[in-house]
């Protein structure tokens, strides 16, 4: 069975005392939850600070990008090794804000995710469509060539520290969220796809999380479709109250009992 897991993505948001002011809240509320891994992306700035006071909780940390050398003349740059070296476990990449306000490409973001996994870390590589790549009957070709090109020239064996996260663009930060049946559509098709790269077991394993204005008040009918693993959490993943209701969703339909 695949443990879901709740991530929030903090973007360009929270102060250190911001920061510390909603880890000391979610940190003992989580503490007894075991059958859901939580994860906080937060700004590189405050991953240091974050990690020592995670270092009694039960939640993991990502970082929400990185460059793909691990050393060197980068001015400006991060990379996976330093992440590992701050208390880092995951890395977001290839999230659409840094497809289009940065223009990475998919064999951009293909190098970012070796080198994640050379430094022992793990990714959450993201994908999603655009409104007008939907409407227009591109969604699945784009799709496809975002997971296969970020997935290009991996060993099966790392698959297990891959995680996928399906964001629509047109649901991010607009508070139109894809239906259950739309999401549970794009997450059977990426599953399919993974069957075809690398195999029944790899696919059966992956988890697939969904993103894009979750909400409180949408999680639970998202979980109860059988290929959503999680949820990828924006805004919703500032306010402690909001996100500790997405990570305790009620599982009493979905796959996981
Ligand atoms: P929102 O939840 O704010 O729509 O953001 C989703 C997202 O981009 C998470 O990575």
């Amino acid at each position: 069975m695949r443990t879901p897991m709740i991530a929030g993505n903090w973007k360009l948001h929270k102060t250190k005392n911001e920061a510390f002011e909603l880890i000391r809240t979610l940190s003992p509320a989580t503490l007894e939850i075991d059958d859901v891994e939580i994860v906080v992306a937060p700004v590189f700035t405050v991953l240091d600070a974050v990690a020592q006071v995670l270092n009694e909780s039960n939640i993991k940390l990502a970082a929400q990008n990185c460059y793909p050398e691990p050393f060197g003349a980068f001015t400006g740059e991060v990379s996976a090794e330093l992440l590992k070296d701050v208390g880092c476990d995951y890395v977001i990449i290839g999230h659409s804000e840094r497809r289009k306000i940065f223009n990475e490409t998919d064999l951009f973001i293909n190098k970012k995710i070796h080198s994640v996994l050379d430094a022992d870390l793990k990714a959450i590589l993201c994908v999603g469509e655009t409104l007008d790549e939907r409407e227009n009957g591109q969604m699945f070709a784009v799709l496809k060539n975002q997971l296969t090109n970020g997935l290009a020239n991996l060993e099966h064996r790392l698959m297990d520290k891959i995680v996928i996260a399906y964001e629509p663009v047109w649901a991010i930060g607009t508070g139109r969220t894809a239906s259950p049946q739309q999401a549970q559509e794009i997450h059977f098709f990426l599953r399919s796809l993974i069957n075809d790269l690398f195999g029944p077991d790899v696919s059966e394993k992956t988890r697939l999380l969904y993103g894009g204005s979750v909400k409180p008040d949408n999680i639970d009918d998202l979980m109860a479709q059988p290929d959503l693993d999680g949820a990828l959490v924006g805004g919703a993943s500032l306010k402690s109250e909001d996100f500790l209701r997405i990570i305790k969703f009620k599982k009493s339909n979905s796959s996981f009992s």
